[in-house]
């Protein structure tokens, strides 16, 4: 791969710490790739979530819809999705219709040239040639960061947004996972100082892992981590944990936890990424969120699931006013409309309507 302009290649940029990466990932200081949590810093972060608020309450009136029509009208985005996604994908053409933006997809690589052997780096430099911003979600971890990279050494970068990659990274899940919590904590004391449990396979979870790296933010937090020996948080996350001096502990016993936590994060088993069945294996009865559990989970304890589900909770749960996983997924659509108008520098325009 060639060099950047900015005398890096990419061997030497692979070898940076995340943040450290962050200056590759901004244009004059502003946000322009989305790539990993890493990059967002505690100011980014209160503001993204005071913006996401202000965005919900314009759109309630009719003024206010089509003013946030108007932001981005005229401009394109590519939602490459190569790798399965319901609430990611349509959350983002959902932001995307919200701000005036004109959306193309490709979902299927079978109806592309990709067919004919053109190499996926050049199929994204070739459609990044026809629009404003690229959102891609994609198996291999670290492919986002590499079509980010890769574009900003050409005359017309776009800005990339990371919708999922592999089992690295998810950072615009985090960004409305912490949004949620935001939210539910508002009247309690925010985010600082929360216990928060992460349940199931943490080994392979890439919301988990983009969560954890966000929360490193606040002040005084503890995480649990709940899960098989098998599937137990990566060593990596670890390690960058005890360098952050954030508490955490590792358990597999999620009863005992739950009545304890101020925030419960449920996640399924990510069997996708099985190499020959190996987690078909492994007993994940016990990190089920179980009816009864409602009784021992204090009362303003919240639940919470990136989605899908399985059989993590079950359905009965879901009326339960600590439920916050539907609000999660709409959440997600009101946080990439904001991170979206944010790359494109109209948060002020948002801030002063
Ligand atoms: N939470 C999430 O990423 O869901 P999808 O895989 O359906 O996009």
């Amino acid at each position: 791969m060639a060099k950047v302009k900015k005398g890096v290649d990419w061997e030497t940029f692979g070898k940076l710490r995340g943040s450290e990466k962050r200056a590759y990932f901004t244009r004059d200081g502003n946000i322009f790739h989305v790539i990993m949590s890493q990059q967002f810093d505690r100011k980014f972060l209160d503001e993204i979530c005071a913006l996401a608020t202000k965005v919900r309450g314009i759109s309630k009136g009719n003024k206010g819809v089509l003013f946030l029509q108007s932001l981005l009208q005229g401009k394109r985005a590519m939602l490459y999705f190569v790798q399965p996604s319901t609430r990611t994908f349509l959350s983002f053409m959902a932001a995307c219709q919200i701000l005036g933006i004109h959306c193309s997809e490709v979902r299927d690589t079978s109806t592309s040239s990709e067919m004919k052997g053109e190499s996926q780096e050049d199929t994204v430099r070739t459609f990044s040639s026809y629009v404003d911003l690229v959102v891609m979600r994609h198996y291999e971890a670290g492919f986002a960061e590499r079509i980010a990279f890769l574009l900003n050494q050409t005359s017309r970068p776009v800005p990339v947004i990371n919708a999922g990659s592999g089992k690295d990274q998810h950072p615009t899940q985090a960004l409305l996972d912490i949004y949620t919590l935001h939210r539910s904590f508002e009247n309690y004391g925010g985010i600082d100082g929360k216990r928060i449990a992460f349940v199931g396979d943490l080994k392979r979870g890439r919301t988990v892992r983009s969560l954890v790296y966000l929360l490193r933010n606040y002040e005084g937090v503890k995480l649990y981590f709940v899960a098989p020996q098998e599937l137990q948080m990566g060593d990596d996350l670890k390690q960058y944990l005890r360098e952050q001096k954030v508490r955490f502990e590792e358990t597999d016993n999620l009863e005992e936890v739950v009545s304890s936590v101020d925030a419960v994060y449920m996640t399924r088993i990510q069997d996708e990424y099985d190499e020959a069945g190996e987690s078909k294996h492994i007993d994940y009865s016990a990190y089920r969120f179980k009816k009864e559990y409602l009784k021992i989970l204090p009362p303003n304890t919240i639940i919470m699931h990136p989605l899908p589900r399985r059989e993590e909770i079950p359905v009965e749960i879901d009326d339960d006013k600590r439920a916050m996983y539907w609000r999660q997924v709409r959440n997600g659509m009101w946080v990439r409309v904001t991170l979206i108008a944010t790359i494109f520098r109209k948060d002020k325009d948002i801030k002063e309507y």
